[in-house]
């Protein structure tokens, strides 16, 4: 199959990084998850001190950061300025922080400048919550994938249970969490979170992951075809 790119946007919880995942394996394609640049940078301002109130102060620190996404055993790892931060970019502190962080236009800009290289050469699955929007306008096939802020809390708690890092952490506590994250991506002035022109809607409520991962790939088998 000729190369092409996948842009798969979505609310968090929605299952974009599992399925982005599986689609770039059963396809041979590379998967870049770009929340993962966005934590790494606001891992990165929490540790150093710098200001979440000062945007200049921000952006000077992310200018000065290298981010690299690169394959590993068990998934994409994260490295910041050479350090391995896969783990690190999971925080809790890191989440309750990474929108605020991704609300400043300039440091979009420059991470958004990263992963437009990154899809160049094609061949690219890319999740986030602009890449249909503004990172990738032309990929071959769009998808926003969505579900209940109920079933998407639920996923994160089995998840979080399953870790053994479930302790004192409520459902409700997290549904909150989530559905404050969702109103901040949906309510910044730059690329804020939509369905991109031209994206599938995916409601992944009662849909199991190979369900989702195979209506993808029939997306993608249209496009091969020129049926889209
Ligand atoms: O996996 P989860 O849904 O928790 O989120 P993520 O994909 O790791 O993204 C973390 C945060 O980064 C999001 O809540 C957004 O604020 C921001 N983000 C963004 O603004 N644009 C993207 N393309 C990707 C993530
Ligand atoms: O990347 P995003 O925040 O959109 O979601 P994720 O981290 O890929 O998925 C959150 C959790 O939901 C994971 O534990 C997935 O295994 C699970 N999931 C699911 O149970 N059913 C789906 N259809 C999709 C994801």
């Amino acid at each position: 199959m000729k190369k092409f790119n996948i842009a798969i946007d979505g609310p968090a919880g929605a299952g974009k990084s599992t399925i982005a995942r599986l689609v770039a394996e059963r396809l041979g394609f590379i998967y870049v998850d770009t929340g993962a640049m966005y934590r790494a940078v606001t891992w990165k301002i929490l540790r150093t001190d710098t200001s979440l109130e000062q945007d200049d102060q921000m952006i000077r620190l992310v200018q000065h950061t290298d981010i690299q996404l690169l394959p590993g055993e068990k998934g994409q790892l994260v490295y910041v300025d050479g350090d391995d931060v896969t783990l690190n970019i999971r925080y809790p502190e890191v989440t309750s922080n990474v929108s605020r962080v991704a609300s400043v236009a300039e440091i979009r800009k420059i991470l958004v400048a990263k992963q437009k290289e990154m899809a160049a050469s094609k061949g690219v699955v890319m999740d986030g919550r602009d890449i249909g929007s503004t990172v990738l306008p032309d990929a071959e096939v769009k998808v926003f994938l969505t579900a209940s802020v109920r079933v998407r809390a639920d996923r994160r708690f089995k998840e979080l249970q399953a870790a053994g890092q479930a302790d004192g952490i409520t459902l409700e506590r997290l549904e909150a969490d989530i559905a404050a994250r969702d109103k901040m991506d949906q309510e910044r002035e730059t690329s804020p979170l939509v369905r991109a022109e031209g994206a599938v809607l995916l409601d992944t409520t009662e849909m199991s992951i190979p369900e989702v991962v195979e209506s993808i790939l029939s997306l993608c088998r249209e496009h091969a075809v020129g049926g889209k």
